[in-house]
């Protein structure tokens, strides 16, 4: 385990049964104008309403962006920087999920003729914070509430790519289950299955820490009991306030920690063939997780004491093998595709795959077991 390590941030973090109305001790006569940031689906879901209606409570100016892109391109980021910067808002209150909130966090930085998003991508460290944020997330998720993370595609190189400036750290955060109770049940199994991914990947990752695995393991708690009644009955709110507090812990993880081996080789098949980040994550979590099997029996058997109610006289082996068929069981009865066939990629795509996976090597240092091309291709081949 490193010597080193650090705790980064949001400034204020509200969660739990009536956190939404804190919006209005939050921000009533603090702002001039904030802009809301949100997309087609969760604006038609009806989910902004309420949140709309206690701005308008706060004695600020409104203008709404209701069009944001899904895992959008760094260009398509880069529009609504553009539009954002002629609405003179000095506020972004960013309602969604992953896409909305990384979009409203590069805004808050990239909002100047100095740089554009382009520039960030070669150097994330020249972005300084502009705008404060509010981040109301929808989904639970992919913890980018917690993290200094913006993660875009970027075109020419079929890949996602994550900008990292500590500046994008959220001024506020608001977690409230109610914002999930109209997601719809595919959409929640699958940024469900990405937080379990990044609390396993940050607890077995090179980069893991003292700070790093309290959060993770919390992580891991919370999902294991919640998972599955969050994702099922639209009326779980606990359970769905439970899913959001877990996703921010993982999110808080991946801040000290790092993602591994699942995240760089699920980026291509973001990347390259749009497959949404949750399902990439579900379909390469469990292939990547056997393959790190020996370098990580010890870090499996810890998830499973924290984790299980059950016998902890076990060996390490049979307390990993736990995990590992627990997990697979949840992605089983969410029925997310375990399969790139489902996608239309064939073995015909194998070496495009291993080309752009094994080019995330931020991720795959962090990874216990060296992954080396000849591995990546196994592990592709397991899923097509
Ligand atoms: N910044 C980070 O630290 C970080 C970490 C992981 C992933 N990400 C990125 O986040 C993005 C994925 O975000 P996501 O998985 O949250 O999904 P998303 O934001 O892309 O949303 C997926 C779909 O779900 C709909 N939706 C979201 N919430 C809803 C709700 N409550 N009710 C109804 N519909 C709803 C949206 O309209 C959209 O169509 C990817 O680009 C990924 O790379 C960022
Ligand atoms: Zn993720």
């Amino acid at each position: 385990m490193p010597e080193e390590y650090m705790l980064m941030m949001p400034r204020k973090v509200f969660g739990g049964g009536s956190a939404l109305e804190q919006v209005l001790v939050l921000l009533k006569d603090k702002y001039k104008k904030a802009a809301i940031f949100t997309d087609k689906g969760i604006r038609n879901s009806g989910i902004t309403d309420y949140p709309l209606e206690l701005l308008g409570r706060c004695n600020l100016e409104i203008i709404i962006f209701d069009e944001l892109p899904t895992e959008p391109s760094c260009d398509e980021a880069q529009k609504v920087v553009d539009d954002f910067r002629k609405s003179g808002a000095d506020l972004i209150v960013a309602i969604g999920g992953g896409s909305v909130m990384d979009v409203a966090k590069l805004a808050s930085i990239a909002c100047t003729d100095v740089y554009g998003v382009r520039d960030l991508l070669k150097k994330p460290l020249i972005g300084r914070k502009f705008v404060e944020v509010l981040l109301i997330p929808t989904t639970a998720g992919t913890g980018s509430e917690a993290t200094p993370n913006s993660i875009v595609t970027v075109p020419e190189k079929n890949l996602k790519v994550g900008i990292v400036n500590t500046e994008m750290l959220a001024d506020m955060v608001i977690l409230d289950g109610r914002m999930l109770k109209k997601i719809p049940q595919q959409i929640a199994a699958a940024t469900g299955i990405d937080a379990l991914a990044h609390a396993i990947e940050c607890y077995t990752s090179n980069k893991a820490n003292p700070i790093s695995n309290m959060f993770a393991l919390e992580a891991l708690k919370l999902i294991f009991e919640n998972i599955l009644p969050a994702c099922e009955d639209p009326g779980a709110v606990k359970e769905k306030n439970d899913m959001l507090l877990a996703a921010f812990y993982a999110g808080a993880a991946i801040t000290a920690s790092g993602t591994t081996a699942v995240h760089a080789l699920s980026y291509p098949l973001g990347g390259r063939y749009h497959i949404p980040h949750g399902v990439a994550n579900a379909i390469m979590l469990l292939p990547v997780l056997k393959f790190n099997l020996p370098a990580c029996l010890k870090e499996f058997a810890e998830v499973y004491d924290a984790v299980s109610k059950g016998n902890h006289n076990l060996k390490q082996e049979e307390k990993a093998e736990w995990v590992l068929n627990k997990i697979d069981e949840i992605i089983h009865v969410l029925k997310i595709p375990s399969s790139l066939k489902n996608f239309g990629i064939s073995k015909t795509d194998l070496e495009d795959l291993v080309h752009d996976g094994m080019e995330v090597k931020r991720l795959l240092n962090n990874n216990k077991s060296t992954v080396t091309a000849e591995d990546a291709r196994k592990l592709y081949l397991e899923v097509l």
